[in-house]
């Protein structure tokens, strides 16, 4: 399996305090990497550190992607976790997602046809047609929350990050968007923030606990010993009719 990215013995914090420790593990094609840990606990941070967003304090973070630049940001989509209240800004829906093709032969807005179509493509699969010419500040937090992960998604990329992208979306259109996210990982690598993988506990296949310190469990499956191990509380994991363990909250120390 092609590997994309190495994190090698990773520590990283802010103003010198460290906020996340020992992290160790590498992501490759196929893979849907789910990480989970307490508010405050790092998975941010980590994510940051991944895409090169945050230097790390020590240790390194090897990308194998193609070494142009300009190529390996198009191969990359990051859905950050935002506060959408902040955003008022008069840019339409259809805009923010095509800016997720951006470079610099169309920043003038010199996009093809085909990009246009393909952008148009992805508002669909978002449910998004009707509100493209709306601008962004007219639209709730979870119509904000999908053109974002059109923005994440549109270019196509080889990697997938997405920070709790399940905050602002209603249930059912947050059970749409893993499925859409099984589909994608046919053909991307995933890696998920969430504080519930309860809707998505099938679809991972491996786990990073983060408290501080980092676990990588390499199989979606996880025992409380491990999880009481990491100092890991999360929610209830079930696996529907896959052969399953099931993860209760956990005392922390
Ligand atoms: N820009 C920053 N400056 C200083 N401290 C920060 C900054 N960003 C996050 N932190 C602190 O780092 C810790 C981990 O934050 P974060 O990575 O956002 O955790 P999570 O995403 O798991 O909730 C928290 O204590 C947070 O307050
Ligand atoms: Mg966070």
């Amino acid at each position: 399996m092609t590997k994309l990215l190495e994190v090698n013995d990773v520590s990283a914090g802010y103003h010198r305090e460290p906020v996340i420790e020992k992290a160790c593990f590498s992501v490759s094609q196929d893979d849907f990497i789910g990480i989970i840990g307490p508010n405050g606990g790092g998975k941010t941070t980590l994510l940051k550190v991944m895409l090169g967003l945050h230097k790390p304090f020590s240790g390194m973070v090897k990308w194998f992607l193609e070494d142009n630049p300009q190529s390996a940001r198009q191969k990359i989509g990051y859905l950050p976790q935002i506060n959408f209240f902040d955003i008022r800004f008069p840019i339409s829906v259809f805009d923010v997602v095509r800016s997720g093709l951006a470079s610099p032969d169309n920043l003038r807005g010199r996009f093809s046809r085909k990009q246009n179509h393909h952008v148009e493509e992805v508002l669909r699969l978002l449910g998004m047609s009707r509100l493209k010419n709306k601008s962004m500040g007219m639209l709730s937090g979870g119509e904000k929350q999908r053109v974002f992960l059109g923005r994440a998604i549109v270019s196509n990329p080889d990697i997938l990050f997405l920070d709790e992208p399940g905050t602002y979306v209603d249930h059912e259109f947050e059970s749409e968007m893993y499925d859409m996210l099984k589909n994608l990982n046919q053909h991307m690598a995933i890696v998920l923030v969430s504080h519930d993988l309860g809707m998505i506990s099938s679809y991972i296949k491996s786990i990073i606990c983060v408290n501080r310190v980092v676990h990588y469990h390499a199989s979606n499956i996880i025992s409380n010993e491990q999880l009481t191990t990491y100092n890991c509380p999360i929610q209830l994991i079930t696996h529907g009719d896959v052969p399953h363990t099931v993860l209760n909250k956990h005392t922390q120390r």
